[in-house]
């Protein structure tokens, strides 16, 4: 294990403390629309409501309970219990992957932009980490992708690790099924590890976008997932790695005894109920994220001269391009601070690894909200 990390803000979840409970109108949330204990116990049958109530507040198994890791193994096509350590969130088991898998003199490549502990936590161990930028072009021709010959010259031989997340926080990108598979099978044949948070993955608009686990189709990655994004429930704080490689999750496993040890027993409890209607879970998501993308493409296309919006491949997150003078940083300070119409400037994704697009700012699409916070955006930009 490493020494001291010594961690810059981390900009994303800085600007949501300061935002998140506090503005009126959330149109940013990276999370789909969430459910009660209530809701998530109807699912269940009698037992499983028994169970709960008299569910044993005391200490869970690191690895996560047999049934928790059994509900997660099922979500896959080709793992077992065995494949799966849980961890506190995905936040937990990134903070761990981006780090245990690296000595000195490695190099590791991160997609950009990213959710920041990718790319904050291997530089703070000192590794030489490289960005790849997921997009070609700028301006209106920008096009997000994943260049595989761009990444494929980026390799070196001390490259060891690459991390990416798809669908992607914020593009809403997500890569073709063969390009997915390409760029699994070159890693894996020359020895790098992917690290793929996959927390989006199960709301994609158009189902046929879903890629496949990176874990299910690739012997030495890490998948990393959660059921905070697209099942809507954050407040678990039950995420997990799945791997085949049950020697990767053995050291993980040793390194979460530093940090929560073990997970929350109701949380854990309530997601084994969750994942078993998971299917039900994702469909009425993936319902409220098409809504929602109706809505927002016809309330973009009343404002040429401002927005221009494309509907993600996949996830509950976009990051559309604003064409006003003021900018988009300032017209998401105004928003927020002026009308309580929370957005996300594309500040918060500015990286240490190369520069991101500036004329962008992050929408969330996967809340029953989004129609009543898009009245609130469209009242502000009628006083702006
Ligand atoms: C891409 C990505 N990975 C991981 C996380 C962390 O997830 P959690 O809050 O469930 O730990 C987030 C949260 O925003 C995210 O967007």
């Amino acid at each position: 294990m490493t020494g001291q990390l010594n961690l810059p803000d981390f900009k994303l979840e800085t600007y949501f403390s300061k935002w998140e409970f506090t503005a009126e109108h959330h149109l940013t949330a990276s999370d789909a629309e969430s459910m009660t204990t209530a809701e998530i116990l109807a699912l269940g049958t009698d037992e499983d409501r028994a169970a709960f109530e008299n569910l044993h507040l005391g200490y869970t198994p690191t690895w996560g309970t047999p049934a928790v890791r059994h509900a997660i193994a099922d979500t896959y096509t080709s793992l077992v219990d065995e494949n799966i350590l849980a961890f506190a969130g995905a936040g937990e088991a990134l903070f761990w992957t981006m780090q245990l898998f690296v000595k000195p003199g490695d190099h590791v490549i991160v997609n950009v932009p990213n959710y920041q502990t990718i790319e904050s936590i291997p530089i703070a161990t000192g590794v030489d980490v490289e960005g790849l930028p997921l997009w070609t072009g700028t301006g209106e021709d920008l096009e997000w992708t994943l260049d595989l010959d761009r990444f494929e010259s980026m390799i070196r031989p001390e490259t060891t690790l690459v991390s990416v997340n798809f669908p992607n926080n914020p593009t809403g990108f997500v890569p073709d099924h063969d390009t997915w598979k390409a760029f699994n099978d070159l890693c894996h044949s020359r020895g790098i590890r992917v690290i793929s948070d996959e927390v989006y993955r199960g709301v994609e608009i158009d189902p046929s976008r879903t890629i496949a686990a990176a874990a299910d189709i690739n012997p030495s990655a890490l998948t990393i997932s959660v059921t905070s994004k697209a099942y809507g429930l954050p407040g678990l704080r039950v995420g997990w790695v799945a791997s085949q490689d049950r020697a990767a999750l053995a050291s993980l496993e040793r390194a979460k005894h530093y940090t929560s040890i073990c997970n929350s027993a109701p949380g854990e409890a309530l997601t084994v109920i969750a994942l078993t209607h998971g299917s039900t879970i994702l469909e009425k998501n993936r319902a409220i994220v098409a809504n929602n993308d109706v809505a927002v493409t016809e309330f973009m296309s009343n404002y040429p001269d401002l927005f221009d919006y494309r509907s993600p491949n996949g996830g509950c997150v976009t990051f559309p391009r604003f064409l006003g003078e003021e900018g988009a940083a300032a017209f998401c300070t105004a928003a927020v601070e002026e009308s309580g119409v929370f957005l996300l400037p594309h500040t918060v994704y500015e990286s240490a690894l190369g520069d991101v697009p500036t004329d962008r700012f992050r929408i969330g699409i996967g809340r029953t909200n989004v129609p009543q916070s898009l009245e609130a955006l469209g009242r502000h930009l009628e006083n702006r």
